[in-house]
């Protein structure tokens, strides 16, 4: 029986291997963290991370090909196949201080493995890493090897919090990048008969090494890129008169653009476009390619700056302050369908919120307060640590309430600003809500949910990104 042990188990490493899991019975996975908490929560009935449809492949495979453990050393060592799927954040300081991803987990994961190996060993690169990356970690492993023969492979996962069991069921491909020598092929070819269980083959590509690392980070840059264009054109909208979805749409129809990521939003979050880019920037200026870096770099700005923008417009709404006053922040992690908050914009609207004293209360219907309360008391650098490694003791927020439901949020509030897209704020009794609220009563959509004529026919003011603009606010001073 072939056998797969991963090294993490988030986001990536728990859904991927659970379905590798299930699709292939006669294969052994052992998903191994050093976070014992999480490996406890994988082997409960109370998942670590919400997923739709990852309770039901977890339930069906766990126990029988699927093992979560933290004895990350015995089951590294008893694999065939070692996927590493560990943590790349950013670097926050020395060389490449926030830009550069910082490989400490990958290189401690790397030594690990050529320690405790005493057969040959597949080692697949599952996180996203630089290019070149296998090559350091191939000097690790045979630098230490005692003999032991290591073939390294770039498989990078492409799956979306949200659609991640969709995504892994169904892939639009599958990457993997190996050295072009026999042993390199036959590597490849091992890790393809894992996927062409499920996959057909021609969804599976196969590549060299530094194309399968360079092609994840250049996916998520042009992801990025889409909506950081389509965001800038919204400010372009509000200013103009013209509406960003009947934009979207229009352009959407040109077959050479297609209609998919073209809603405006608040920014887009997540724990990897903002890393990925900034690490292909670091790359670009390493290769003495200043020009493209700075092309890249404006992906980034332009998030920064819809969120900017979506404070002011909330603050120069409210008569240029939010001082004391109760908005409801509805949704806060960074897309709907996930509790992840990592980059989610969530955190710098409220930080900026905060930072003009207004008073927050906060509902999302998967993210728990303690994740709130952390995400918005933490400096940004240590969001994205591996759990075991993010300090316990943050200072508490005293402006900021999490709450169960949003009428509650909403209740006593002047404003309400919706930063997630979930489906239930579609269908909120707005009128209910509008009765227990402050008046004037401000609606500030950062995801283009809400019907806001029916919204404006009920009393609300309504600022919807890149919509033409209600009278009140083309009344207050200019936003950029
Ligand atoms: P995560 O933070 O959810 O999980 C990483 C896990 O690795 C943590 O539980 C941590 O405790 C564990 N870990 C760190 N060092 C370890 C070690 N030496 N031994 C054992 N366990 C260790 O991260 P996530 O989101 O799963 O991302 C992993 C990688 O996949 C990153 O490189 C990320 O960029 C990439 N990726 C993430 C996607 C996402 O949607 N989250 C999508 C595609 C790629």
């Amino acid at each position: 029986m072939v056998k797969i042990c991963c090294i993490g188990a988030g986001y990536v490493g728990g859904p991927t291997m659970a379905v590798i899991a299930l699709k292939c019975p006669k294969i052994e996975v052992v998903v191994v963290d050093i976070f014992e908490p999480r490996i406890i929560a994988w082997n409960s009935d109370q998942l670590p991370i919400y997923e739709p449809g990852l309770d039901d492949v977890v339930k069906q495979c766990r126990g029988k090909n699927l093992f979560f453990s933290k004895d990350v050393e015995k089951h590294v060592a008893e694999a065939d196949i070692v996927f590493v799927s560990v943590n790349t954040p950013t670097k926050t300081q020395g060389l490449g201080a926030g830009k550069a991803a910082d490989l400490t987990y990958w290189e401690s994961a790397a030594r690990m493995i050529a320690d405790v190996s005493k057969s040959d060993k597949i080692v697949v690169e599952k996180s996203t890493v630089p290019v070149k990356t296998a090559e350091a970690i191939e000097k690790i492993l045979t630098h230490n090897s005692k003999g032991i023969n290591f073939q390294i492979l770039s498989n990078p996962e492409f799956l979306a919090e949200g659609t991640a069991i969709q995504d892994l069921f169904n892939p639009d491909r599958v990457l993997i990048g190996g050295r072009e020598t026999p042993e390199g092929q036959k590597a490849i070819q091992e890790l393809k008969d894992v996927y062409a269980h499920w996959v057909p083959a021609e969804r599976i590509i196969c590549t060299n090494l530094w194309s399968a690392e360079l092609s994840k980070l250049a996916a998520n840059a042009f992801l990025a890129q889409r909506i950081s264009s389509v965001n800038a054109m919204s400010a372009l909208c509000e200013a103009t008169g013209a509406d960003v979805s009947e934009v979207s749409h229009a352009i959407g129809k040109d077959t050479r653009i297609g209609p998919k990521f073209l809603n405006a939003s608040v920014g887009f979050g997540g724990s990897c476009f903002q890393k990925d880019i900034l690490n292909l920037v670091y790359i670009c200026e390493c290769n003495g390619l200043s020009e493209v870096a700075n092309y890249w770099k404006q992906v980034v700005q332009v998030n920064e700056y819809q969120k900017t923008r979506f404070v002011n417009r909330v603050v120069s709404s409210m008569f240029n302050t939010v001082s004391g006053k109760k908005i409801a922040i509805l949704g806060f992690a960074f897309k709907k369908d996930t509790g992840d908050t990592r980059e989610t914009p969530a955190i710098g609207v409220c930080q900026g919120l905060l930072g003009d004293k207004a008073i927050l209360s906060i509902y999302d219907p998967q993210v728990p307060q303690e994740l709130i309360q952390r995400d918005l008391s933490m400096h940004k650098s240590e969001l994205d640590k591996p759990p075991h490694l993010r300090p316990v003791n943050s200072v508490a927020i005293e402006q900021v309430t999490c709450v169960g439901d949003a009428y509650e949020a909403a209740k006593g509030a002047h404003g309400i600003c919706i930063l997630t897209e979930w489906d239930e704020f579609k269908t909120l009794d707005y009128k209910k809500i509008y009765n227990n609220m402050n008046k004037p009563a401000f609606v500030f959509d950062g995801r283009n949910v809400v019907d806001i004529e029916k919204l404006r026919q009920i009393g609300f003011i309504v600022y919807s990104i890149g919509k033409p603009l209600d009278a009140w606010l083309k009344d207050m001073p200019a936003v950029a």
